[in-house]
């Protein structure tokens, strides 16, 4: 059960590279290596003066050189006067660099010269991956750094996580990197980022996936602060659907956030990220994770904070409410000082229903996050079939069925408690208006006799 990083092995998806060409790491791996260490120059870069090597730095201009040419950003003609300058340099000791002296003269801007300065410096600092060319970072996360990438085989877009230097000295964080990867390439499906491939270059370990063109849900609410529902609906359904297929493979993904759900350029919602998914049945793994508590505070489910061994559907279900409450609200569900803050809220504290923080939402739509972000697992809905039956019900703007039902029992079983729990005052207000009647029937009665005696004395004396 151990994962080797030695051997790695990613199941059905690894097959999938297999077709057409003989892919993955080291089939092609001389193409590329010596593409991206800059020891294979190619046509751009012959006419380069070795005297370049000489300067301080010159590793990073060598980089940026071709980088440049094969971006397109600069020609070959432009690079080269370049380098004819900052050979003029090291005899009158200035020292721009061939990134600053592009700028200079205007053949790249500021910008793209530190995006050109960064992937030069990742290069050089041994981040070269057989088989793929490095494009652009696309982003950091907590644990790794993704990257756009070419593979070369399939010449086809991918995106790489590598594992920083300090993480892979770890054998705790290798050990989950590569269980990722194992879990992801189990999955298939259309709304889930597939994992196409995992493994080790030099010192640095990678994962290779699905490259998909587009946002993430993070990104809408930063720009445009919250969907309309109809629209949150409609991705959180398609979320829903791929946690269910991880679900039943008894996968859960552990970190279900903005950031975590992509939208491809055809509106198409993704779940990427399976860092810190685990097999349900992986119970030695739960273990030796419990009381710590994992994931991002704003989105955490109480059970995750309680650092709970067993961890199952209901966990992603939770995120995935915080998630849409923040898509809807343009809020998160707690807020706090700090993340132990947060995370105190998600335990104790009530929720402020959805549709108070905005007015504009439907009861139905409430009624499903509160039912999504019970505290009480068991309160939630138990799988994403049931929440998609309410998810949809929602898109074909009807009440929701399941959350529906749960929020009238509520309401019957609260009643019932308040019952339960004083029944005198409850007795004596049904008493009082039956004492009341029988007060003024008492009286009438009175009168009634004594009008009759009255009478009947009259009578009696007339008839004397
Ligand atoms: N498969 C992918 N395709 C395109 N961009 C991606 C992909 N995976 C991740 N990214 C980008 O890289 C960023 C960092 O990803 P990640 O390491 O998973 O951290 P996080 O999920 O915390 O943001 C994401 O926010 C996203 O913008
Ligand atoms: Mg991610």
């Amino acid at each position: 059960m151990q994962p080797g990083p030695s051997k790695p092995e990613l199941g059905e998806t690894s097959r999938l590279d297999q077709p057409g060409s003989p892919a993955g790491p080291g089939a092609t791996g001389g193409v590329s290596a010596a593409d991206l260490s800059g020891t294979n120059p190619g046509g751009s870069r012959s006419g380069q003066d070795p005297k370049e090597k000489s300067r301080s730095g010159t590793n990073i201009d060598t980089f940026i050189g071709k980088l440049v040419v094969d971006q397109g950003l600069a020609t070959s003609e432009e690079v080269q006067h370049c380098l004819e300058q900052a050979r003029t340099q090291i005899e009158d000791r200035s020292s721009l660099s061939l990134a600053e002296l592009l700028v200079s003269n205007e053949y790249i801007t500021a910008r793209q010269a530190d995006r050109l300065k960064r992937m030069a410096e990742a290069e050089r600092s041994g981040q070269q991956i057989p088989g793929y060319k490095l494009l652009e970072p696309l982003g950091q996360g907590a644990m790794a750094k993704v990257y756009k990438a070419r593979q070369l085989s399939l010449d086809r877009l991918v995106a790489i996580k590598i594992l920083p230097r300090r993480l892979s000295q770890s054998v705790q964080f290798i050990e989950r990197f590569y269980q990722e990867g194992r879990a992801a390439a189990q999955l298939n499906h259309p709304n889930i980022v597939q994992a196409y491939d995992v493994g080790k270059a030099g010192e640095f370990h990678y994962f290779v996936m699905e490259y998909v063109d587009g946002r993430t849900v993070y990104d809408d609410i930063v720009k445009h602060k919250r969907y309309a529902e109809s629209e949150a609906v409609y991705i959180v359904m398609q979320i829903a659907e791929a946690l269910q297929h991880a679900h039943d493979k008894g996968l859960i993904h552990r970190d279900v956030k903005p950031k975590n759900v992509m939208i491809t350029r055809e509106g198409v919602a993704k779940l990427a990220d399976m860092g810190l998914a685990r097999a349900m049945s992986d119970k030695e793994a739960a273990e030796a994770e419990a009381g710590k508590a994992f994931g991002t505070p704003y989105y955490i489910s109480p059970e995750q904070i309680r650092g709970e061994v067993k961890i199952g559907p209901p966990a992603d279900i939770y995120s995935l409410g915080a998630t849409l409450y923040h898509m809807v609200t343009g809020s998160v569900p707690f807020d706090g000082k700090s993340p132990s803050d947060v995370m105190h809220k998600h335990l104790r504290a009530d929720l402020v229903a959805p549709d108070h923080v905005n007015p504009k939402l439907s009861a139905g739509i409430s009624e499903v996050i509160e039912m999504m972000m019970a505290k009480d697992p068991k309160r939630r809905y138990a799988n994403c079939k049931d929440l998609l039956v309410d998810l949809r019900a929602l898109r074909e703007k009807k009440a929701p069925p399941i959350a529906h039902k749960d929020f009238a029992g509520n309401d019957l079983a609260q009643l019932a408690k308040a019952e339960a729990a004083a029944p005198g005052v409850i007795v004596e207000q049904a008493e009082a208006p039956a004492r009341k009647v029988s007060m003024s029937l008492f009286v009438v009665m009175v009168v009634l006799l004594f009008l009759s005696i009255v009478v009947n004395g009259v009578l009696l004396l007339r008839g004397a």
